[in-house]
């Protein structure tokens, strides 16, 4: 038998592309690669990348700056760069890098054997189409590893809502969804595995069109239904959604389905109407609070979470007050906020921009509003019994760490309880980043 060859993946970016990594590893464990924890001891390095904003993006060329080196003690170890810094920028990386063997952009990956062997051959390998073929059934699974018990399972990829700031219709291509068997199928085997959560990934998750049986057309709901009845299976979140494609169906889900989590990611990045304009969002600051009033209205303790952005060319300080407005008014559980990036293509990096000084201010008074709205949104835990998703072991001895249905860090002392165990706990106290609970 030969010895596997070792591979070494580091993913940047969103919750699609650690998903993406798995599927990669698969694919490449059929050409009998075993994944390492460090790049030092691997045969092929590959970095799953994000494009979102410059500095996301500039990082990769500074990690192959340093893995370069490792080219000198180990002559075949072979590097390469995935994910949508790979599909943006596709050979300029090898221009730029030559110690890069291997561009792959995400539509890709189940080529990612044939070239790989084009790589041990000592050539360059470039792929960064749209095939039509569909990638999720040419990636096949190996066989029945053990699986940590909240899995992610994209459903849906790309999208068609071109926000002008944003890379992803680019980067992802257009809006797709795959089919409902596939789906459901690749559930019921992660059930298997030992996964109690899925969590269903899209870059518009609640845009998801795909068919079901005899050709019927599904939403996101209807899947979720599907998926409710899948035994084993515990818990649903889904992310990201966007505030259009908030459909009767879905809201009413949130009340209904009980596998479905209170939990709800609905990024607005502005709360000023004529900064949603030119980001065409397609909604208004308004349009946006009567549907969380909505949501709420069919599961009113469901915790929200959103994305910001500050600093969007032309923003001033009274679009801004606007935003803080707004934060005000939902009370978020988390919230992401981000300055202002420029990405080459997109319609908003030709405008006018804000001060950079005036948006780091922006950015740290927003930031400020939303860690007090997350602590006292936490400290209203306490006292209360929520239920707990036990994930892994904690840092002491005989701690362990799970999460609520809201997606808070619990962790229990002296928890007599196993990995994937669904468990009552009180919450005691609340820390910086997680909640303290006891079994009941
Ligand atoms: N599909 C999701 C998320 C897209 S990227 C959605 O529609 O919401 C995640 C977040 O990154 C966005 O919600 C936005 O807040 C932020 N983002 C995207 N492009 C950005 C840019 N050019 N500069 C700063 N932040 C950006
Ligand atoms: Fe980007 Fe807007 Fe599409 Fe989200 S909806 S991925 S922010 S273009
Ligand atoms: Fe980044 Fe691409 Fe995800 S740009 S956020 S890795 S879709």
């Amino acid at each position: 038998m030969t010895t596997p060859k070792k591979l070494f993946i580091k993913t940047y970016g969103c919750q699609m592309n650690v998903y993406d990594s798995e599927r990669m590893s698969e694919a490449l464990g059929g050409q009998g690669y075993v994944e390492t924890k460090t790049p030092d001891d691997a045969d092929m390095i590959l970095l799953n990348t994000c494009h979102i904003r410059e500095k996301a993006a500039e990082k990769v060329y500074s990690e192959l700056g340093r893995l370069k080196g490792l080219k000198a003690s180990n002559p075949d170890l072979k590097i390469g760069v995935a994910g949508c810094v790979a599909q943006a920028e596709g050979a300029e990386i090898m221009r730029r890098q030559p110690a890069v063997d291997l561009v792959v952009g995400p539509q890709s990956y189940h080529r990612l054997p044939e070239m790989e062997a084009k790589t041990r051959q000592g050539e360059k390998a470039l792929d960064t189409d749209f095939p039509e073929e569909d990638k999720f059934e040419k990636l096949k699974s190996r066989p029945k590893a053990r699986r940590a018990p909240s899995a992610f399972l994209t459903v849906q990829e790309g999208c068609d809502k071109f926000c002008a700031f944003c890379v992803v219709p680019y980067t992802r291509g257009a809006e797709a969804s795959r089919p409902v068997a596939r789906i459901l199928d690749e559930a019921r085997d992660l059930v298997e595995r030992g996964v109690r959560e899925i969590t269903l990934l899209g870059q518009n998750v609640n845009a998801y069109h795909g068919t079901g049986p005899n050709g019927s057309d599904y939403t996101l709901a209807k899947l979720i239904w599907d998926l409710d009845k899948v035994d084993g299976l515990e818990r649903i979140r889904f992310t990201t959604s966007h505030p259009n494609d908030m459909t009767e169906d879905l809201i009413e889900a949130h009340g209904t389905c009980s596998k479905l989590m209170p939990y709800l990611h609905l990024p607005v990045q502005s709360g000023s109407d004529k900064i949603l304009k030119r980001m065409n969002r397609g909604h208004t600051a308004e349009s946006y609070l009567r549907l969380i009033e909505r949501i709420r209205g069919a599961r009113p303790d469901i915790l929200m979470s959103g994305d910001f952005i500050v600093g969007f060319p032309e923003e001033t300080e009274v679009d801004f007050q606007a935003t803080l407005d707004l934060v005000a008014e939902v009370n978020y559980g988390y919230a992401y906020s981000f300055k202002y990036s420029t990405r080459p293509g997109t319609p908003a990096a030709e405008r006018a921009q804000v001060d950079a000084g005036e948006a780091d201010d922006r950015l740290q008074r927003l930031q400020s509003l939303i860690t007090r709205q997350q602590h006292s949104i936490q400290d209203g835990m306490v006292g209360r019994t929520v239920k707990v998703l036990f994930e892994k072991p904690g840092r002491q001895a005989g701690q362990m760490m799970g999460k609520s249905e809201y997606l808070h860090a619990v962790h229990v002392a002296d928890a007599q309880v196993s990995v994937g165990e669904i468990k009552a706990v009180k919450i005691v106290d609340s820390l910086t980043n997680s909640l303290a609970g006891e079994l009941v």
